[in-house]
């Protein structure tokens, strides 16, 4: 007895032995899959970083992204806030634009919604799609008290109709705990990695970098489109004694303010939103800016503010001009190797005669509401639902 009982207990053991060798295997097997895995993943985000060619987005398996999304590979993930606003007429614009970042990414984005309270509930449903579930969200409200007086409601200028182009001035009061954040406008489409972005390093001192019109590979379309669009004299009404005693160049390259990388510690130790509050109450007094231009009343304000005070993004974050007239003006491979594509100009690309409009609505989710739809040249709007 006490001999069978031996042997059976040193079968166990060796059995046990055996099991412990076993999974001793799996786990150095798994752990080989993880190492060979991630390598994998940093070789092909370093590709997509440094090829600027077509096919490239082809190494981005989306689904795969969504995947590793749900469950996170480790916890030292940061969170990537983005700021985005929200307008009822251009909802599926936000929409597209918030889809595209969030399935270009393995990151931990948190979308930061800047909207007004009418526009709250429509938003929450179309959010609500079963492909944009996995989305992380918060709706912010934009008090448009914060305006009065620093606003001229002047029927001329479009602009001044629309509070939440103001947004972009409040980052500060709209996420008061974020520390960095990437703001973006609603006509874009992000088709690199978002990380890469928020990664930009800004210079000490600097509170946000921007896309400088001169630098960009977008400088000759401007150029030949757009008069003195790209400097600061098609802004700046350089007539006027307050602009000139300011000191700066005319001839100084402007910068795009629709797509930025912010340092808020700095924004607000520098107090950048009373800086810019003070030249909107000042252009209203006084009228500074450009109106030789169909004129952009957020820009000239951000323009003085940060007049040699900022650092610069790729400009393959910020291609933009798409929706400046109706032709074409990039090669598809341009387009494809852009990082992100901004429809900045009259033609948006959920309306009628939008260039790349294509390339566009691959990240549009149409709105479960049926209260937004495209405008499309040859098809009804019905037909796209
Ligand atoms: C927006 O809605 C919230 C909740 O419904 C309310 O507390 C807030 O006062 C509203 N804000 C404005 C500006 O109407
Ligand atoms: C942001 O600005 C603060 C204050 O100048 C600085 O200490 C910090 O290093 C900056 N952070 C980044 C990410 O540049
Ligand atoms: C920022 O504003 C605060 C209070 O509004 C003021 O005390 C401070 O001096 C200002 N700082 C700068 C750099 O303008």
């Amino acid at each position: 007895m006490g001999l069978v009982s031996n042997v059976c207990i040193r079968q166990k053991k060796r059995m046990s032995f055996r099991k412990v060798s076993i999974i001793i295997w799996v786990l150095a097997v798994v752990l080989f899959l993880l190492v060979l895995h991630h390598n994998f993943l940093s070789l092909s985000s370093l590709l997509r970083n440094d090829v600027t060619d077509s096919g490239i987005l082809g190494l981005q398996p989306i689904d795969f992204a969504t995947d590793v999304h749900q469950h996170p590979v480790n916890g030292r993930q940061e969170e990537i806030p983005v700021v985005i606003a929200a307008s009822e007429d251009r909802l599926g614009g936000t929409i597209a634009a918030i889809n595209s970042v969030h399935r270009n990414t393995r990151s931990n984005v948190i979308f930061y919604i800047v909207t007004l309270n009418s526009t709250a509930d429509h938003l929450r449903s179309w959010l609500n799609s079963v492909s944009l579930k996995s989305i992380r969200y918060k709706i912010v409200n934009f008090d448009t008290k914060l305006l009065e007086g620093k606003v001229k409601e002047d029927p001329d200028q479009g602009e001044s109709m629309k509070p939440l182009t103001f947004a972009r001035f409040y980052l500060p009061i709209l996420v008061p705990s974020v520390k960095k954040a990437i703001y973006m406008d609603d006509d874009v489409i992000v088709q690199g990695d978002i990380l890469a972005l928020y990664n930009t390093p800004l210079k000490p001192g600097h509170a946000a970098a921007f896309s400088e019109d001169c630098d960009s590979a977008s400088t000759k379309v401007i150029i030949r489109g757009a008069g003195n669009q790209y400097n600061y004299i098609g802004y700046l009404d350089y007539k006027k004694e307050r602009i000139r005693k300011l000191s700066m160049k005319a001839s100084t390259c402007s910068f795009n303010p629709g797509v930025f990388v912010a340092n808020l510690t700095e924004w607000k130790r520098q107090n950048v939103t009373n800086q810019l509050e003070k030249w909107m109450k000042l252009n209203v007094e006084e009228g500074l800016y450009s109106r030789t231009l169909a004129g952009s009343i957020t820009t000239p304000p951000l323009l003085i503010v940060f007049y040699q005070q900022h650092s610069t993004i790729d400009p393959m974050w910020n291609v933009r001009h798409l929706g400046s007239s109706a032709g074409k003006r990039y090669s598809p491979q341009f387009v494809k190797a852009a990082k992100l594509l901004h429809w900045n100009g009259h033609f948006k690309p959920w309306g009628r005669a939008a260039s790349y409009a294509d390339v566009w609505e691959k990240w549009y989710v149409p709105d479960p509401t049926g209260k937004f739809s495209l405008i499309r040249r040859h098809m009804d709007a019905s037909n796209i639902k």
